[in-house]
């Protein structure tokens, strides 16, 4: 399996991407996944917001935008898988090139841009999957959207995936879709977070909802963040997006990059503010995600107070192997 990653390292960045997750997906549809995942089959159930989850590591948002690959993610053992950001219309995303390794620190920068099939493409995908385990969306506005029309477009998303979704992630904190990030201001978390609760309302059934900020915020806007969680009734806080500070880096040549930078030079942030919302509000589930690339991350991550734990980056750079690693 090594090996195999040592050769996806000389493509480009999204050509390896697409390789290894349709590589995954024929595997799985041979029946020959077992071969990739370790024959502990990380039993660990854990319960939150009603949700009951195989273990305490899922697949972060932005693998799999379209839920093309739900039910191979799914058989290599992760507890959860979150898909997604999607946006009610498909979009293109950023010019390529737009992602960049840095295998040397295992870290990524990307300036992907919410590329995705829209959401009647993943609705599909949804209603199709065959994978028991819980499946999280991940939400978020189209590029070409300004003003009010952004919060229509989280409502839309919403109201097409809340009864095919386990939970709902709402994400605000893309570095790479301009003024995304304004969204953690007050009067805009407040619109927002206001119409999607009224949404939820009209729903029957009640379903966790999960908001996934950015590393990059001030005390106060923190403050403003757990205000506005309390007051519309959100469910968790994901921890977090990807930070725009690549002086985290050592390598300087990339302090210009525009993008967002995961991996580990991301692990200390995200885990520190994991920490912080912990302390200003114990009872707030989390969900950490940022930097965890080994086992000692993991339970760090855990200790820091995350109920859960994504991963991304190390997932890219290590492959299946992780799960066990992180798991075993
Ligand atoms: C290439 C790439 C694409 C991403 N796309 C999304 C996305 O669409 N939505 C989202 O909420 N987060 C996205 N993320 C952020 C990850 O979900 C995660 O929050 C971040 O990478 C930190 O975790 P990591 O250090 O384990 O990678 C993306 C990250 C990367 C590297």
């Amino acid at each position: 399996m090594k090996f195999l990653f040592s050769i996806l390292r000389l493509f480009s960045p999204e050509i390896a991407h697409s390789i290894s997750l349709n590589g995954l997906k024929i595997v799985h549809n041979l029946g020959l996944i077992n071969f990739f995942t370790s024959k502990n089959t990380h039993l660990d159930s854990y319960t939150l917001n009603n949700l009951t989850f195989t273990n305490r590591l899922g697949i972060a948002a932005g693998l799999d935008k379209n839920g093309d690959f739900i039910d191979s993610l799914g058989a290599l053992g992760f507890g959860f898988i979150e898909v997604g950001t999607v946006t009610p219309l498909a979009q293109d995303g950023n010019p390529k090139p737009r992602i960049f390794r840095v295998f040397k620190e295992n870290a990524i920068i990307n300036r992907l841009g919410f590329n995705n099939k829209g959401v009647d493409y993943l609705v599909k995908k949804l209603e199709s999957r065959k994978y028991k385990g819980v499946v999280g969306v991940n939400i978020g506005a189209n590029k070409e959207s300004k003003g009010d029309k952004r919060i229509t477009d989280y409502v839309e998303c919403f109201k097409k995936v809340y009864v095919l979704s386990d939970y709902i992630t709402i994400n605000i904190s893309s570095p790479n879709t301009p003024d995304l990030r304004d969204l953690h201001s007050k009067e805009n978390i407040y619109n927002l977070l206001k119409s999607l609760d009224s949404q939820r309302q009209s729903f029957n059934t009640k379903k966790p909802v999960f908001l996934k900020i950015s590393p990059d915020e001030s005390p106060e806007t923190l403050q403003i963040i757990l205000d506005a969680v309390r007051e519309f009734n959100i469910s968790g806080l994901i921890l977090s997006n990807t930070t725009i500070d690549k002086s985290l880096l050592q390598d300087k040549s990339f302090l210009n990059e525009a993008g967002g930078l995961s991996g580990e030079p991301l692990f200390n942030k995200s885990t520190q503010l994991v920490q912080s919302i912990k302390q200003l509000d114990p009872s707030i589930p989390i969900i950490g995600v940022g930097g965890v690339i080994d086992k000692a991350g993991y339970v760090k991550k855990l200790d820091a107070g995350a109920d859960l734990v994504q991963i991304y980056t190390g997932f890219i750079l290590k492959g299946p192997d992780i799960i066990s690693e992180l798991l075993d």
